[in-house]
């Protein structure tokens, strides 16, 4: 039997750990005990360690002790540490993206750098900045476009150092302001790109480095409360649709696997080893299709959709991920559309005083239907779980012929499967939040 190493504790790890265990033995080294993960190796036969998994050094030392076949590792801050080189160094098959090739994600000046290379006519106006020299300028150059800007700091910040003029920066002077609190206390370049209008989306591609299988266009709701109100957080939910996200045309999808490619390219001709998944997040504008940002991993909750579609087993596409056999034949989606939602505690993205006890049936749910994958939560010795305090608790997933109804089906399993003092977005993927959607597509 064949075995596989992933690194990670959210939700996203979980998917992992359900797929690769249903046919191989699975090892994992976790931040926390993630119930589900733990029972997925254990079910496999494989072993679990419980330390910091962004850590080259603690991952490479628990691979040495077991020889996996395989390593999956994909998210962000253990690409950009290096896991992937640590792995490979030691003669593991690291399936993921090197610290190298991940720097289209820890570096956003760099990734545009390889946009305005690769692909200017998608690119959004913006400049990067070292100085409080260049900064007066730049902003001088935006205003004098009567471009609204959006500051972002140069590396990770776990979604939280980009702000929007004018809902986080009401002016001018509070972006120069931002930009140079990022450049003085970050001691990082701050990356200034005009705002785009339109729905945001995200197209994914699992990738052996040389061929890459797009998977269908996701759209998240990282607004906290029901109608994109409320703080931004690391993603309520999301859907793909068997049919095409509601403001997209032929033209959008061609255009962004146009892009996804040629960025591909790029990064192969400049040497960086890629493989895994290339995550580019994009607008639709009145102009067409514009690049925002790309990562070099599944999102979360993104990856519960895709992985709900995908109708190859995930050890599979990993072994061709790595072998370099990936192919639209070979790997393929089901066609059906996919909702995850996550529940969250009352406070989050705030951290909560206490923990909160819930219950949930996974098996039932299951039964009926739908999906859960466990998150920022552990078990109880009555069963039941408890939260870890901060971030996304569990998500529930399901897939149907519409959206619509994949919604539905989620709110029905969490209604009925679920028991607590959680809270979730009923409108991900309702019909009146589609109708929304496309409406917003049709913006000139
Ligand atoms: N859902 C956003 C992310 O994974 O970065």
């Amino acid at each position: 039997m064949l075995s596989f190493l992933i690194a990670g504790s959210g939700g996203r790890e979980a998917a992992f750990a359900e797929s690769l265990s249903r046919g191989a033995r699975l090892h994992a080294v976790m931040a926390h005990e993630n119930p589900q993960i733990a029972d997925c190796v254990r079910r496999s036969g494989g072993r679990y360690a419980v330390g910091d998994a962004d850590d080259p050094d603690t991952v490479l030392g628990f691979a040495r002790q077991l020889s996996p076949d395989y390593a999956f590792v994909n998210a962000d801050q253990p690409l950009a540490n290096g896991v992937i080189d640590a792995l490979l160094g030691a003669g593991i098959r690291a399936v993921g993206a090197t610290r190298a090739a991940s720097r289209i994600e820890w570096d956003k000046a760099y990734s545009m750098e390889v946009m305005s290379e690769a692909c200017p006519e998608y690119t959004p106006f913006h400049r990067t900045v070292s100085d409080e020299r260049e900064l007066k300028e730049a902003m001088s150059e935006f205003e004098s476009r009567g471009l609204q800007v959006v500051v972002k700091p140069q590396g990770l910040t776990g979604g939280k150092g980009v702000k929007v003029m004018p809902e986080h920066l009401p002016a001018y002077a509070d972006c120069s302001e931002y930009a140079s609190s990022v450049l003085r206390d970050r001691g990082e370049k701050a990356v200034l790109v005009e705002r785009l209008d339109g729905p945001e989306f995200t197209v994914m591609g699992l990738t052996d480095g040389r061929h890459l299988v797009l998977s269908p266009a996701s759209y998240d709701y990282p607004f906290r409360c029901e109608g994109d109100s409320g703080a931004g957080t690391g993603g309520m939910g999301c859907f793909t649709s068997g049919a095409r996200l509601p403001f997209m045309d032929g033209r959008d999808e061609a255009d962004c696997a146009a892009i996804m490619r040629r960025v591909l390219d790029k990064l192969r001709g400049d040497g960086a080893r890629f493989s895994g998944v290339l995550n580019g997040g994009f607008f639709k504008t009145a102009r067409g299709i514009r690049f925002m940002e790309f990562n070099a991993r599944f999102g979360d909750p993104e990856c519960l959709n895709v992985l709900s579609v995908l109708k190859t087993p995930l050890d599979e596409a990993v072994m061709r991920m790595w072998d370099g056999t990936l192919s639209a034949r070979a790997v393929g989606f089901s066609g059906e559309s996919s909702v995850s939602k996550y529940l969250v505690a009352r406070e989050y993205p705030d951290p909560s005083p206490e923990p909160v006890r819930f219950k949930l049936d996974a098996g039932a749910a299951e039964a009926g239907g739908a999906r859960v994958f466990f998150a920022s939560c552990v078990r109880e010795p009555d069963g039941g779980y408890r939260t870890l305090r901060k971030s996304r608790v569990a998500a529930f997933c399901a897939t149907s012929e519409t959206v619509e109804d994949a919604s539905s089906a989620v709110d029905s399993a969490i209604e009925e499967h679920f028991e607590g003092d959680l809270e979730y977005r009923r409108d991900i993927g309702s019909a009146q939040n589609l109708r929304k959607l496309a409406a917003a597509g049709h913006v000139g």
